[in-house]
């Protein structure tokens, strides 16, 4: 998979997308990140990427050219399954939009920023406009990681344990069941025997009713 990040502050990315798994994904060759710096492509000789927007009002607006410029320039390298805009308007990110897009070849995301950015580039450009929460960010780069993140641990040979991501909470519309470690007896709170007993049938009827009453209980809404 391929993913190429539009952006105005590349540097925000570097610790999300450097650790761990994301590391490791890119590593392993399994994912391929570019990351375009948007004012790269301002033609003014100031590299302004914004202005003021038309009929008046606060703040600023990106301006249609540089994004144009930038957007074009990667279409006739590759086709693209999706062209992302980060916004609060979008539709909300969730687990099935992840893992629809882990398997997605080559996405694009165009990071907003300012007031946002003028209606033409998402009317000509972008193919899908999504929201990672009802809050504002300072700009789109935050979400974009966090949608990264999400996506990238769903690529095939990213995670080592296969059925570790199958087992996520939302995977079946439910949260997980709770996970204990040693030791098994701390100050007299125990871990649940059924856990201890080896039986694998047991522990898994366990699991899923420990699922189901999580779920009702902290989030009765998955579950309509
Ligand atoms: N940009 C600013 N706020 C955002 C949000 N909540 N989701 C996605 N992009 C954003």
């Amino acid at each position: 998979m391929r993913i190429d990040i539009l952006t105005l502050f590349p540097e925000i990315f570097e610790g999300p997308l450097s650790e761990s798994i994301m590391k490791r994904a890119v590593e392993k060759g399994l994912v391929e990140i570019h990351f375009h710096n948007i004012r790269d492509y301002s033609e003014d000789k100031h590299k302004r990427v914004d202005d003021y927007p038309f009929g008046g009002g606060a703040g600023m607006v990106m301006r249609i050219e540089p994004v144009a410029r930038l957007i074009e320039e990667l279409k006739e390298q590759r086709e693209y399954d999706e062209i992302i805009y980060t916004t609060p308007d979008g539709k909300t990110f969730d687990q099935r939009t992840a893992n629809s897009l882990s398997l997605a070849g080559n996405i694009m995301i165009l990071c907003g920023h300012y007031k946002g950015i003028d209606q033409r580039i998402r009317d000509l450009y972008i193919t899908k406009e999504i929201s990672i929460g009802d809050f504002v960010l300072t700009g789109g780069e935050l979400a974009a990681a966090v949608m990264i993140d999400a996506i990238v641990r769903l690529v095939p040979g990213v995670i080592s344990d296969e059925t570790s991501a199958l087992t996520d909470s939302f995977q079946d519309n439910l949260l997980s069941p709770p996970v204990y470690t040693r030791p098994a007896d701390f100050r007299g709170h125990k871990v649940p025997d059924v856990l201890l007993s080896g039986h694998e049938k047991k522990i898994e009827e366990w699991r899923e009713k420990q699922a189901y009453e999580r779920t009702k209980k902290l989030r009765p809404d998955l579950l309509k």
